[in-house]
């Protein structure tokens, strides 16, 4: 594995080992105070970002690395100059890439040029690092993340395509929950349940929420993400009845809920939740950290 980009690169036996490091990575933090010691790693963002830009910039810290950020002021990849010779230049000084685009064809076009790891840190199909962080906490909370039934709830988009790789790549069962007009890729899902079948996972999308009765884990994100100018009241009433909530959690029996924020409370989730016992979305948050660390231990070294 040279880079992530979209999560299909991982083996089972890949993705069982970065969440163990990951695990190891939060439990010894000592232990690893040095190894990226002398790397040096560009984190490039077409778009906005709280965890990622934050998680990246203290993780790399914490491993003795250092972390050159460049923002939206330098705007789209391949405006100032070709993304080719962007490449050929970060490629002389870093130690790895991580991208956070618009378009995925960019991604590809950096892999290209790259003779550096790259690592997708959010594109508009696939989110990697946040859906293996979400595996991560998971499996904090259970012991065999394949028994695992995770229920994804709203619109169809890039967290739910990279919960779906990696639970087909796990061995879990994803459910993506999602109203009509709001299905995830048709692509990836057939891509996803075709690893299933080598796995045992089960990969479904529906949009009843009676289908996840028994389920252990809702997962919830925006219903807006970057880059969708849809006004929030055209969606709003579509949406709404997929809020997660207390009610949502009764109707289940689900004890856990993630979520890979920015979190709306009063929109795609209730502040009663969010703040309530069920929650393990700080943990998620935090976790962001120590798998991106586990991600870039392997693929740099
Ligand atoms: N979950 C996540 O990627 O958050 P940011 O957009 O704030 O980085
Ligand atoms: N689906 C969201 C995820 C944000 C972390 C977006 O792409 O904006």
């Amino acid at each position: 594995m040279k880079d992530l980009l979209t999560g299909f690169e991982m083996t089972q036996e890949q993705a069982l080992a970065l969440i163990a490091l990951g695990k190891d990575l939060k439990a010894n933090p000592a232990k690893y105070a040095q190894a990226l010691a002398g790397k040096s790693i560009v984190t490039l963002f077409e778009k906005q970002s709280l965890r990622t830009r934050v998680t990246f910039d203290i993780g790399i810290h914490k491993l003795g690395g250092h972390a050159v950020y460049l923002d939206q002021t330098n705007g789209a990849m391949g405006s100032r100059e070709d993304v080719k010779d962007f490449l050929a230049n970060i490629s002389r000084w870093a130690d790895c890439i991580v991208a956070r685009v618009y378009d995925h064809e960019t991604l590809v076009e950096m892999q290209e040029y790259a003779t550096v790891p790259v690592i997708n840190s959010l594109c508009d199909l696939y989110h990697p690092c946040q859906a293996m962080a979400d595996f991560m906490t998971i499996s904090q909370n259970y012991d065999d993340v394949s028994k695992v039934k995770l229920a994804y709830i709203g619109d169809g988009n890039n967290v739910t395509h990279s919960l779906f790789i990696a639970g087909a790549i796990l061995g879990a069962t994803v459910t993506a929950v999602c109203p009509i007009g709001h299905s995830p890729d048709a692509q990836i899902i057939q891509q996803a349940q075709d690893i299933a079948t080598t796995t045992g996972a089960t990969i479904t999308v529906t949009n009843s929420l009676e289908d996840i009765k028994g389920y252990d884990v809702v997962y919830g994100d925006t219903w807006l993400s970057m880059g969708d100018d849809t006004p929030l009241a055209e969606i709003k009433a579509k949406l709404m009845p997929y809020q997660i909530n207390q009610e949502l959690l009764d109707m289940t029996g689900i004890k856990h809920i993630l979520h890979c924020q920015p979190a709306h409370r009063g929109l795609d989730i209730t502040s009663e939740v969010m703040d309530g016992p069920a929650s393990l979305i700080f943990d998620q948050a935090e976790n962001r950290m120590h798998i991106q660390n586990a991600i870039m231990l392997t693929l740099i070294n």
